[in-house]
């Protein structure tokens, strides 16, 4: 029979219990992924108990909790607790998700807590976002103009702005990408949901006027061609978006410009 040699943390196993329930009260498990880069331990999946009676609803106050009162080397990225900042995005019960707008009543059974899929980890629940921030970066999202400067601002009209609703909303979470197979296998050339989507959010703004050099920029056949309309990337946005209309839209607008 064939030998496999696993790489070096790539097993995971069974990690310490805390805070047994002692008492009686409304007690949840949590099961949690731990690992952390500083000894030479595999991962391993530690079981939290927590008594809901003392704890906010949502599953980033257990885990804040967890935290403060249970365990302090628990590790974890976090900050504006309203679903806005998009630090808290975390695998949460098989869902990519936002560990701060969830709340547990919305689980059943015992709650499972990953770091987001397919990103290399820093430590515990804190994905490395070092090639998610240079995609971001590769695309330029910010207002390019070459015209001269306007007094006061640039104007839109309404029809204009509102063609900017359902992307400006995006507050890079990465859920989506991390969502996405065609990123998991190919996330060193192909931009995934999250990035595509923000690309189209230039595309599309009237006042900029570097849409040529943007859709240059995407005329690759990984950067935006590796989308095959899987979908997983929209069914996880927990703000409701769809990047892969973004990403169809970015397609249509590369065949426009070629008749
Ligand atoms: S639609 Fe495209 S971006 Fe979204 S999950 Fe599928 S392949 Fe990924
Ligand atoms: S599109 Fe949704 S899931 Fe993707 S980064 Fe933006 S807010 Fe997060
Ligand atoms: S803490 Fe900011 S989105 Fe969750």
């Amino acid at each position: 029979m064939v030998q496999l040699t696993l790489p070096k943390n790539s097993q995971m196993h069974e990690g310490k219990t805390w805070n047994a329930p002692k008492e009686t009260g409304n007690w949840r498990e949590f099961r949690i992924y731990r690992w952390s880069p500083d000894d030479d331990e595999n991962p391993r999946i530690d079981t939290y108990h927590v008594n809901l009676d003392e704890c906010g609803p949502m599953v980033l106050d257990a885990l804040i909790k967890i935290k403060n009162e249970i365990d302090p080397t628990l590790t974890f990225r976090r900050s504006c607790r309203e679903g806005i900042c998009g630090s808290c995005a975390m695998n949460i019960g098989g869902t990519n998700t936002l560990a701060c707008t969830l709340g547990m009543d919305e689980i059943k059974g015992r709650i499972a807590i990953y770091p987001l899929p397919h990103m290399e980890v820093v430590k515990d629940l804190v994905p490395d976002m070092t090639n998610f921030y240079a995609q971001l970066r590769s695309i330029e999202p910010w207002l390019q103009t070459e015209s001269s400067e306007p007094q006061k601002e640039w104007k839109q009209s309404h029809e204009d702005r509102e063609k900017l609703d359902g992307l400006y909303e995006c507050i890079l979470c990465a859920c989506c990408s991390t969502a996405c197979p065609s990123y998991w296998w190919n996330s060193d050339r192909y931009l995934g949901p999250a990035v595509l989507l923000q690309a189209y959010r230039w595309v599309v703004d009237s006042r900029d006027e570097a849409t040529g050099e943007r859709l240059d920029n995407l005329e690759d056949p990984f950067r935006l061609y590796r989308c095959h309309t899987i979908l997983n990337c929209s069914k996880a946005c927990p703000k409701g978006l769809n990047p892969a209309k973004a990403i169809a839209e970015l397609k249509k607008k590369m065949v426009e410009r070629r008749v």
